[in-house]
């Protein structure tokens, strides 16, 4: 087992920051490579607050928004304005606040019919990510979370949205409540050029400890399911997540 990167930061506000940073870099090295960037993004609170320096200075002005294309990992199906949508959360912390044009944000709707727009959102990214890795669209960049009993995007343990193989979104249920979601697929995960994996707080330090260390079942977790074909995957976590991890090797603060 490999350990994976990770990059370990004191507080959840440091790690945005040093998130906003690196998206500000990529996107500087995409203009000067003349090339657009589809960056997926993921719902959650350590997002949330990524999106908030990313709509503060300087990285408001900053960035090159009309080369980002945004996308998203997953959407639960309520409408925009409903407290639980992610393009609703990104959208009054970050895309209110810079200017990016209209057609370079790929949102979810999530009022749609769920299959339907599995479907529609499959072919919309299919057309929009030119690169394609065996056949699946190939992001630039995808920001993931991790959920107290291991998933990430809508992955949870143990669904049958685990075994999609050959799509690129799939309609998922929540465990518990039984929400409609969708997700992208694992294969279009691990098609990604780089993955940020975006963990905090101390209950969360069991689950970190044992996919870094490979201790107890780890593999069932959906999040320990991403490891990218050709890409990079980083696990940036507050001081809070990492508590359990002793020997921290491959980290930096
Ligand atoms: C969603 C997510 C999900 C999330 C994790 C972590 O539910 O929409 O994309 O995978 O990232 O549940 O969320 P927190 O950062 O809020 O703990």
């Amino acid at each position: 087992m490999v350990r994976p990167y990770t990059r370990i930061y004191a507080t959840p506000e440091k790690l945005a920051q040093g998130l906003a940073k690196d998206f500000a870099s990529e996107v500087k090295s995409a203009e000067a490579s003349n090339k657009v960037l589809n960056i997926a993004l993921s719902g959650g609170s350590t997002p949330k607050l990524l999106f908030k320096q990313l709509a503060s200075s300087p990285f408001r002005d900053k960035v090159k928004w009309d080369i980002v294309h945004l996308y998203w990992g997953d959407e639960r199906f309520v409408p925009p304005e409903d407290p639980d949508s992610n393009y609703g959360m990104t959208r009054q912390f970050l895309l209110e606040q810079i200017e990016i044009p209209e057609e370079n944000v790929h949102r979810i709707r999530g009022e749609a019919k769920p299959e339907e727009e599995a479907d529609r959102y499959s072919q919309e990214i299919l057309k929009s990510v030119q690169e394609k890795l065996e056949k699946m669209p190939r992001f630039d960049w995808i920001f993931l979370g991790m959920g107290d009993d291991g998933h990430t995007a809508s992955l949870f343990p143990g669904s049958d949205a685990l075994g999609v193989k050959d799509k690129v979104c799939t309609v998922a249920f929540h465990p518990t409540s039984g929400q409609k979601r969708i997700t992208l697929t694992l294969p279009v995960i691990n098609s990604a050029h780089r993955i940020s994996f975006l963990v905090t707080s101390e209950k969360k330090s069991g689950i970190v400890k044992n996919i870094y260390e490979g201790l107890n079942d780890y593999q069932d977790y959906p999040a320990a399911m991403v490891n990218p074909q050709k890409g990079s995957v980083e696990w940036c976590l507050d001081n809070a997540a990492a508590s359990g991890l002793v020997d921290k090797i491959n980290s930096h603060s």
